[in-house]
């Protein structure tokens, strides 16, 4: 067994900034399912959000950030992330973090994607992730009180029965394929996104909602899970599957074009491509369909061949080589599934309704996105609340009272599968019934249809779980199901289109009725 004062599950901007906050106070062990830097905070690409120009207000940010909610985020939470951005920026480049300046000065080079009313996205040329996730490798990898567990893949969450709360994890140890017990004053699920759940996605192969699950599991409240960012450009490319084309590109006036050489976007919104994410993403859809076509374009080249090159550095050498060159020629793109606006509900100390368990980052649902998350505002959020949550959370650890001698993991009963295509037929099976029937657009009869079809895949699978020693596959396949289960079941219970939920029985019917966050564990 290991035990720690602080057990942070994942290692992204969230988990990190936490632990190296909470390492000051005592001991952290770290779990993360691959290497270390490996999340979605490795790829993100436009930036981060955050007031560092004086002709820019936390009112306009603020506005905007509602704006994009669609009447759903929770204002405080909004004030809270926005009025503490700048400090936070402030301890990321104390750390060690760049962001790009204009020339020599000391101003930032702001950009700008779709919702911003204003130019006022931090980033390191189009890898600001990479940049943010190294650095903060590197601060962990030196604080001593830091352990980290590369390759061990949280399981399940360690109850204590008589007094309900959260006191550690089991994890698999991928190397030695056993079961280790992680017990712990404090944990805190970091666990990152979703996407996964779908066919095609932006997002890192460990976005399987894993956090989300074991909370929902543990019998945490969960919010806001009909509410899924899908990306409008995704690059479409066979050998490439999941490589992400910035908005910020269109913040520098790139054009959506079909392939017959039509722009499309100002037919369906005043901002064109500058729109919210939600309308850009549903235009495409709407014009693949009605054109037949397997993706769309987008167009850049009007830009100067050194400026396309210097300010997107990542994506031009990429696609160079794939043989794209995209100061010649458009990119072929398509939406995918992005970002998970619902999550495990967390206040604004990163608390849980859970006794001692945290949830920061991605898997949270804090209440500043709402129905759709602007641009670049959530490494803004994991940033500000991994460090609120740290704070409090070490405030906490006096006060933690432990008896707690959590049971070892029990598989005595279970044997090694010689089925294994069972567990991959049902990985492809969920994600593909979430892309065709709770994808982008959505009707009641489609959601019907994969309630039916997700319960079944759910008794399967939890037969199979229960018979056979498990594996990481088997792990994530149990947890894409319970959040597939839990996004069709939020999306049944809302009767209305809104923000990041189109329902094609409702559209343009926004029932009063409604405008509220989902009801916890819908
Ligand atoms: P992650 O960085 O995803 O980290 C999750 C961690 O949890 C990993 O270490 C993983 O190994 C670990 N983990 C998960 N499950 C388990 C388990 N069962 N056991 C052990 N460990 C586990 N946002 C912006 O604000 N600006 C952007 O420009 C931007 N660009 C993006 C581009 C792309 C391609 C993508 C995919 C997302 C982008 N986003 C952007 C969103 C943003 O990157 C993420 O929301 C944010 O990085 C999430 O950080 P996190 O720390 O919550 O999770
Ligand atoms: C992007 O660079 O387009 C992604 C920004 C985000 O997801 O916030």
């Amino acid at each position: 067994m290991v035990s720690a004062d602080f057990l942070v599950i994942g290692s992204g901007i969230a988990g990190l900034t936490f632990a190296l906050k909470a390492a000051e106070h005592g001991s952290v062990a770290i779990l993360c399912k691959r290497e270390m830097q490996e999340g979605n905070t490795l790829y993100a690409q436009g930036g981060i959000a955050s007031v560092t120009n004086p002709e820019d207000s936390f009112a306009s940010h603020v506005t905007d950030t509602l704006q994009a909610g669609a009447g759903l985020c929770d204002p405080a939470a909004v004030n809270f992330v926005i009025e503490r951005g700048p400090l936070a920026i402030k301890n990321l480049v104390a750390n060690g973090t760049n962001f790009d300046k204009i020339d020599a000065s000391s101003n930032y080079d702001l950009a700008k994607e779709g919702g911003h009313s204003r130019r006022r996205i931090l980033h390191s040329g189009d890898s600001t992730g990479a940049e943010i996730e190294h650095n903060l490798v590197t601060c962990a990898q030196a604080k001593h009180p830091i352990r980290v567990f590369e390759h061990h893949v949280a399981i399940d969450l360690i109850l204590d029965k008589a007094s309900g709360e959260v006191s550690g994890a089991y994890a698999l140890s991928v190397e030695n394929q056993r079961v280790e017990t992680f017990a712990a004053k404090i944990t805190v699920l970091a666990t990152g996104g979703a996407g996964k759940v779908y066919k095609y996605t932006s997002n890192s192969d460990v976005a399987t909602g894993d956090g989300i699950a074991m909370a929902h599991r543990a019998g945490a409240e969960i919010r806001n899970m009909e509410f899924f960012q899908f990306h409008p450009t995704v690059l479409y490319h066979p050998q490439e599957k999941s490589f992400l084309i910035t908005e910020a590109m269109r913040g520098e006036g790139a054009k959506l074009i079909t392939l017959a050489g039509e722009r499309f976007m100002p037919g369906y919104h005043p901002l064109a491509e500058l729109a919210p994410r939600d309308v850009v993403a549903r235009a495409i859809d709407a014009e693949m369909k009605k054109n037949g076509d397997d993706y769309v374009l987008l167009d850049i080249t009007h830009q100067p061949a050194d400026f396309i090159r210097r300010r997107f550095p990542t994506i031009y050498s990429r696609l160079l080589e794939l043989g794209i060159d995209i100061t010649e020629e458009a990119i072929p793109v398509v939406p995918a599934a992005h970002y998970c606006c619902g999550g495990i509900v967390s206040d604004l100390k990163g608390r849980t309704t859970l006794p001692r368990l945290y949830a920061i980052g991605e898997c949270a649902c804090t209440g500043l996105h709402g129905a759709n998350r602007l641009a670049s505002n959530s490494l803004l959020e994991a940033l500000v609340l991994g460090d609120a949550a740290a704070t409090d959370a070490v405030e906490q650890l006096p006060l933690v009272i432990t008896n707690d001698d959590p049971p070892n993991w029990n598989d005595l009963e279970t044997s090694v599968s010689s089925e294994e295509v069972l567990v991959s037929h049902s990985w492809d099976e969920v994600r593909m019934l979430m892309w065709n029937l709770v994808g982008i657009v959505r009707s009641n009869k489609r959601l019907k249809y994969a309630k039916r079809r997700i319960d079944l895949v759910n008794e399967e699978v939890k037969n199979y779980y229960w018979n056979y020693r498990i594996t990481p596959d088997l792990i994530e396949l149990r947890n894409i199901i319970t959040v597939a289960d839990l996004i069709i079941g939020a999306a049944i219970e809302r009767k209305e289109s809104i923000g990041l939920h189109y329902n094609s029985d409702y559209s343009g019917t926004q029932s009063m009725k409604f405008h509220k966050t989902s009801q916890p564990n819908c």
